[in-house]
């Protein structure tokens, strides 16, 4: 076993801390406080292939390992939280799936557009009355006699649904097969019958636009088909075992950014005539905060190599999702506790990691979701 990185992965690492740490951090109080989506920023980001780290430079990406995708998602997440996941649901959601299951025509115009940076993806699966029970969506795709489908429905919580140039859409096409039943279609928000509707005030995560869409008898043709008719579901699980790597790594950053204020604050700040990094109280919860960020960083980059490896990764992304985020909360909220009032001010960055943290273990599959697929995986009953 190799625990090393190789110079490819860490000259990546390296140029996502950069423009982390000298474009995105510096904004990130301005982006969480106005909700300003941060366009120039992910612009930069595209340009420098990290918007398409997974795809191969033949579609406009950096093609790279998914090792040096987590390592950027990291960086990048520790400079801001909101950046990474727009960062995230263009690689891992939407060209990841288009890469896997798409035809050359459709790498060719959607991934390129995303890789580069010219244009922002986004995916389309929740409904307002359906999250976790993904099968029952109510978005109807109906098959017409000259082959194209029409659309409607309304679909919720779409992470830069706002700004998205198109979208990968999930709609049931034969209803009476349930999960069979699903097919994926790629939309271009630009044609007749999609719009937007209202955008969600959020806690956490607030430069990332977030809002519902609608069809609207939008039209897609037979070519707008993603893999295949009734394959929807396992495109849409398949891609969202890649978007928990990300998700994952996003927690990693967001509790790094927050471990690493706390090991500062903890040397300067004295009571009762110390430095309270030298309370036992304190040095217990900087060893546990420690352990658990090293503990998710590992078992994420565990999932990463397996994905790697192309093998089946499934239980190994649910089981970095669910300790990256946990830990994230967990570590975030011991952050602001030592920092106590100073934790809880917005003069400080640590209220907005807390905040920011939570929604890693709500999205892309809760963490009672990320526990039903390990323990049915482990036990092979349901
Ligand atoms: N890869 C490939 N295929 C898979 C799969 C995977 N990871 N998981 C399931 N499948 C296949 C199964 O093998 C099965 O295939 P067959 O019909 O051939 O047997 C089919 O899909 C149905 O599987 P299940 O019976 O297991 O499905 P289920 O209804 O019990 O649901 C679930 C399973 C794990 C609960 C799933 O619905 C799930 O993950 N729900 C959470 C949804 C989610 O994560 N939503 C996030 C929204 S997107 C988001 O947050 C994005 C954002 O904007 C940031």
């Amino acid at each position: 076993m190799d625990f090393s990185f190789t110079e490819e992965q860490l000259m990546l690492q390296d140029v996502a801390r950069r423009i982390a740490q000298e474009k995105i951090a510096p904004s990130a109080e301005h982006h969480d406080r106005t909700g300003e989506f941060p366009l120039a920023n992910i612009q930069l980001l595209g340009e420098n292939g990290l918007m398409g780290i997974e795809v191969p430079a033949e579609y406009g990406g950096a093609g790279m390992d998914p090792i040096a995708y987590v390592l950027a998602m990291v960086e990048v997440a520790a400079g801001d939280a909101a950046h990474s996941t727009i960062m995230s649901v263009n690689n891992s959601l939407f060209c990841n799936g288009i890469l896997t299951h798409g035809s050359e025509a459709q790498k060719q115009k959607y991934v390129r557009a995303i890789a580069e940076g010219t244009a922002i993806g986004a995916f389309a699966l929740t409904e307002p009355q359906s999250g976790s029970d993904a099968t029952a969506m109510r978005c109807r795709a109906v098959k017409q006699a000259d082959g194209t489908y029409v659309i409607n429905g309304k679909k919720s919580w779409i992470t830069s649904g706002p700004v998205a140039k198109y979208i990968v859409l999930f709609a049931m096409s034969e209803p009476d097969k349930g999960a069979r039943g699903i097919t994926a279609f790629m939309i271009d928000t630009d044609n007749a019958g999609f719009g937007r509707g209202k955008t969600e005030p959020k806690l956490g995560i607030r430069a990332s636009a977030t809002c519902e869409i609608e069809f609207n008898d939008y039209v897609a043709q037979a070519e707008d088909v993603l893999g295949q008719e009734g394959e929807g579901f396992k495109i849409a699980m398949g891609v969202l075992d890649a978007g928990r790597i990300g998700i994952a790594s996003q927690a990693i950053g967001i509790a790094r950014a927050a471990y690493e204020a706390t090991l500062e604050y903890v040397k300067d700040r004295k009571a009762f005539g110390a430095a309270i990094g030298t309370f036992q109280m304190t040095q217990a919860k900087i060893a546990d905060m420690k352990c658990k960020l090293d503990a998710a960083l590992l078992l994420t980059l565990r999932a990463a190599w397996v994905k790697g490896q192309g093998k089946r990764f499934s239980n190994e992304a649910a089981i970095a999702k669910l300790t990256a985020s946990e830990a994230a909360m967990w570590i975030t909220h011991q952050a602001v506790q030592i920092h106590g009032g100073m934790g809880y001010s917005k003069e400080m960055p640590l209220e907005r990691y807390f905040r920011d943290a939570k929604i890693t273990e709500i999205y892309e599959g809760t963490s009672e979701i990320q526990r039903l697929v390990i323990a049915r995986n482990e036990t092979g009953l349901r």
